[in-house]
This record gives C-alpha cells, sequence and structure tokens, in this order.
C-alpha cells in the first residue's frame, strides 16, 4: 500500500489512519485541557508507553490496579487518536495523556490552561533503529524499506509525525515556563528511581522511596514485557505481527551501534547537526 492509504495528512503531518481520523483529530482540536492534567510529549518510540505506565503510578501512589486492569491506550490515551473520546470519561483525575503532536499544533486550552508536560527525548539514532523495527511490525504503517532507505525517509521527515529535528525544536522553545521538564530515555534506562524521584518532584508528589523502588520494579522493561495490559498482546496479529518484533523489542540505549554503518552514522550526524545550528539548546548526547 502506499502512503496515502497508510497515512492522513494533518497539517502536513503523516498521521497513521489506523489509529487516527478526522473526528479524532478534531477532537483533539476542541479538547479541554484541565489544570491538573499531565501530558507527556514523544517523538513516535522515545518511550512514550514506558510514560503511560510511570504516570498513573506516580499520580497514584503506586497503586497497581490501573496497569494491571487498563490496556495502556485507554489509561494514558494519546491526545490524537480515536480512542480518547471513547474513554475521556472514564479517566480519573488527575487525568494523564501522552501526545505526538508538535508544539504548534497544541490546542487553545492546552496553552491556557496550567496542564503540566514531561517531554521526553531520547537519541534519535535509537528511535530510527526503534521505528524502522516498529514499521516491520505494524502491519498499518509503511512497508520501512531497508534501513537506508528508511534513514533517508526519517531525516527527510516523510514519515509519521515529521521531522525529529522539527519536533525537539518546537518543544524546546515553548512559553510553558515551569510547566514543562524535560528527561532523557537514556537517563530512564540508566537510574529509573532517579528519573521517578524527578517526575514525582515535578508532579508535586511526595513518594516514599518504598514507593519509588515499588514503581521502578513495575516500570522495568522485564516487568513490562509481561504485561498484558501494556505489551500490546491484546492487540490481533493482522496489526501488530510481534513474530516479525515485539513492541518492547530491546529497551537499551546504544543499539544503533548494532545497525549503523560508518557511513550511515556519518550522513545522520550531518544533517542533524546542520538543522539544529545556531539552536540555544545542547543535545544531552553526542551525534557522533
Ligand atoms: P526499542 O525498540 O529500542 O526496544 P514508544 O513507546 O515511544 O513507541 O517507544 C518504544 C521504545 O521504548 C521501544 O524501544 C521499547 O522497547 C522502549 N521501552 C518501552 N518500555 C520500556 C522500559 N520499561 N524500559 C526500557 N525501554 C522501554
Amino acid at each position: 500500500m502506499s502512503s496515502e492509504d497508510m497515512y492522513l495528512l494533518y497539517h502536513g503531518l503523516r498521521v497513521p489512519k489506523e489509529t487516527h481520523s478526522l473526528e479524532s483529530l478534531k477532537f483533539a482540536e476542541d479538547f479541554t485541557f484541565k489544570d491538573d492534567d499531565v501530558v507527556a510529549v514523544t517523538y513516535p518510540k522515545a518511550g512514550t508507553i514506558w510514560m503511560q505506565e510511570i504516570l498513573p503510578l506516580v499520580l497514584n501512589g503506586g497503586d497497581l490496579k490501573p496497569i494491571q486492569s487498563i490496556p495502556n491506550w485507554d489509561r494514558v490515551p494519546w491526545l490524537e487518536e480515536k480512542r480518547l473520546s471513547v474513554v475521556v470519561d472514564q479517566l480519573e483525575s488527575p487525568r494523564a495523556m501522552v501526545t505526538h503532536f508538535p508544539y504548534h499544533l497544541m490546542p487553545p486550552s492546552f496553552h491556557t490552561s496550567k496542564a503540566k508536560v514531561i517531554y521526553v527525548m531520547r537519541n534519535p539514532k535509537d528511535i530510527m533503529v526503534s521505528s524502522y523495527f516498529f514499521h516491520q511490525m505494524a502491519v498499518f504503517l509503511e512497508d520501512p524499506g531497508t534501513f537506508d532507505e528508511f534513514m533517508e525517509k526519517f531525516l527527510e521527515g516523510r514519515v509519521m509525525f515529521g521531522k525529529w529535528t522539527d519536533h525537539v525544536k518546537g518543544w524546546r522553545h515553548t512559553d510553558l515556563g515551569d510547566r514543562i521538564m524535560y528527561i532523557t530515555y537514556e537517563e530512564m534506562v540508566q537510574d529509573l528511581p532517579a528519573a521517578l524521584r524527578r517526575i514525582s518532584d515535578f508532579l508535586d508528589r511526595n513518594l516514599s522511596e518504598e514507593a519509588i523502588q515499588k514503581i521502578a520494579e513495575y516500570c522495568s522493561f522485564k516487568t513490562m514485557k509481561s504485561n498484558n495490559m501494556s505489551n500490546f498482546s491484546l492487540v490481533p496479529k493482522i496489526y501488530m505481527d510481534s513474530d516479525k518484533s515485539p513492541f518492547l523489542r530491546k529497551g537499551v540505549a546504544g543499539d544503533w551501534k548494532n545497525h549503523f554503518s560508518s557511513e550511515q552514522l556519518a550522513r545522520c550526524t550531518s544533517v542533524i547537526r546542520k538543522e539544529l545550528e545556531g539552536e540555544s539548546f545542547s543535545l544531552p548526547w553526542s551525534l557522533d
């Protein structure tokens, strides 16, 4: 199938038709944010479902019920996807959501509310690898072709939600002040309890060390991989074929080293460097 069959174009951004519709995008535009809402913002493959596990537990002090009884997509729904309108009335306050939207597409009520934002960044080289495997297993996404071909598409932004550099630039230059915190996937991999303490402080939760350790255990890669409410095993194989690649694939930082040739590394580094030239922020990892 061609790209037009699989994606809707929304303000120039490709979004998968399987999970998005004109109605769901309109629902997002008209969505009314509440002051105590919390939104995790990610470019796809930067750690979205990880936040769908972490946020309910941090917000409720470690009660396992939501992560053990509600599938991730209904528990912490995507702002822009079809499921939000179905489950919105069942979300408990404070509500947690995720979005892949770039900053400039966030709805008006988001800007006037006091909703807090956690922006999760991940090394774009690892995002590329994770996304490459995801495109192989997710039947509703365009066939990625070879890794070389996929890399070109990724660098040109001909993938869902556009260019990684645009996403990061938009979310690094906001007027959200202390409503936004930045965290990296790598930081979470390296020391999850420390990352959870930062998130908990940002959300004004006073979690005990015991609660932090418990949440870290349930949000580990291994535990999430065996949680049927979070590992996408509830999705029929005709949509997501885990035999091709599991959604929770490797869960590490630096897997790109197993997939990039030296030419690919040079190309990727030079394109991303050029696009971030003159930016006031620096990336938390070296691109080389
Ligand atoms: P890999 O493909 O590199 O393994 P998203 O949820 O944004 O689509 O991102 C998916 C990526 O996050 C996958 O990366 C997945 O394995 C990883 N991930 C999800 N939960 C994780 C966890 N608890 N620990 C480490 N990585 C996790």
